[in-house]
């Protein structure tokens, strides 16, 4: 390791886990487990250490930890499960990993297969039961019991943006070559807004670097296209940010809508790229009404300092301040909501719907040009 890469943040649990290895021999001729794709972004996770420490599913013990106290069996902080639900236990020890479409992505030796109640699950991870809630729905929706085991990958995804496609082990190099040891990390579902460029700028002031990590896996209808975002992303970077203080990359995951709990697994993903520390602002990875708008900063309270090992940078809702002519948020901004621009993501579609560009103040006008091409296509 470089003396610039030894200055980064340890992955958690300390080692950056690899699962990807060679095709065994006669894997054809295993019965094949068919991940669904929210599976699949967890299984290519598992592989490539943005889950370190998992080294595969989690087996009964491990879940059991992580839904109760939010730690693996081993103490370590772990937030949200990582399963692969199945209808029956596979006969051998030994399955194939298929895609929906039948590819064969990896092999999994089984350790165990459990039952488990997704009535809990869902209340534990996503403090309700509603089936409104895209992640409840999903959860209520998949196959009844888990298969536990230890994977190993040989064929990875094909990513759609190969140029974003970097594993922690490639973030990690980037940030060492260029000599960053603070990086702060900013996941993202949505164009970014001024908002969200205010909360990434603010938090670059004070460390080394920025990355720029967009979730790229399943997010729910109606929120914006990945392709669409991506292109967003590129002409807001080109336009108004500093080439050598950013890295944009692509984050596999698909959004689970938990809230708090995915705040945390957020904050730990990004530390095993090499994020010391990791933007949180207003109703994090929330959905509708389920979770108090700061919920998701207040769970970090409930580990031990040093705990986590990765610092949130907590941000207020921000928007822009006709009087202060400028972003704010009522930590800094003494005027009332009558100054203020502040747009939901839903009025923004409204909008754009109806071909009416979104005003300077909550997007910038090269980002409000692809938006409304992309609604015109
Ligand atoms: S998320 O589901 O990926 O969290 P989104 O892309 O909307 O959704 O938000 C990315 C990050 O920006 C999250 O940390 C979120 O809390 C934060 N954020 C979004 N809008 C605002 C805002 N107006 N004020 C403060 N934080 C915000």
């Amino acid at each position: 390791m470089s003396t610039e890469a030894a200055k980064l943040v340890s992955p958690h649990g300390g080692e950056l886990i690899d699962r990807t290895g060679s095709r065994p021999d006669g894997v054809e001729s295993l019965e094949a487990v068919i991940l669904s794709s929210r599976e699949l972004s967890d299984l290519e996770m598992i592989a490539n250490g943005a889950l370190s420490p998992l080294r595969g599913f989690l087996g009964r013990e491990e879940y059991e930890s992580v839904l109760e106290s939010m730690h693996l069996a081993s103490g370590l902080p772990w937030s949200l499960p990582v399963c692969l639900a199945v209808d029956e236990a596979p006969k051998g020890d030994r399955v194939a990993l298929a895609g929906e479409d039948g590819r064969l992505y990896g092999v999994l030796d089984v350790s165990e297969v459990f039952d488990y109640d997704k009535k809990r699950e869902a209340e534990l991870c996503f403090r309700t039961t509603d089936t409104a809630h895209p992640g409840v729905a999903r959860l209520f929706d998949q196959k009844s019991r888990y298969l536990a085991g230890e994977v190993t990958v040989f064929e990875r995804q094909t990513p759609e943006f190969p140029e974003l496609a970097l594993d922690p082990v490639d973030t990690r190099a980037v940030f060492a070559e260029r000599g960053w040891h603070r990086v702060v990390g900013f996941q993202t579902r949505n164009p970014i807004h001024r908002a969200h460029e205010y909360l990434t700028k603010v938090a670059l002031e004070t460390v080394d670097g920025l990355l720029i990590h967009p979730l790229v896996g399943d997010t729910k209808a109606g929120d914006i296209s990945v392709q669409v975002r991506v292109e967003c992303y590129r002409t807001l970077i080109e336009c108004y940010y500093p080439a050598d203080r950013v890295l944009v990359a692509a984050f596999p995951a698909a959004m689970r809508y938990a809230g708090p709990r995915e705040a945390i697994w957020h904050a730990i993903c990004r530390k095993n790229y090499g994020c010391s520390h990791f933007i949180v602002g207003r109703d994090h990875a929330g959905v509708g009404s389920y979770y108090g708008t700061y919920d998701a900063q207040m769970i970090f309270d409930e580990f031990e300092p040093h705990e986590l090992d990765v610092e949130p940078m907590m941000f207020e809702h921000s928007f822009w301040c006709r009087r202060c002519g400028s972003m704010a948020s009522t930590k800094t901004c003494p005027h009332g909501p009558e100054d203020r621009t502040m747009l939901s993501g839903t009025k923004v579609r409204e909008m754009l719907a109806a071909g009416k560009v979104p005003p300077i103040e909550f997007t910038r006008p090269e980002v409000a040009e692809v938006l409304i091409k992309a609604s015109h296509r």
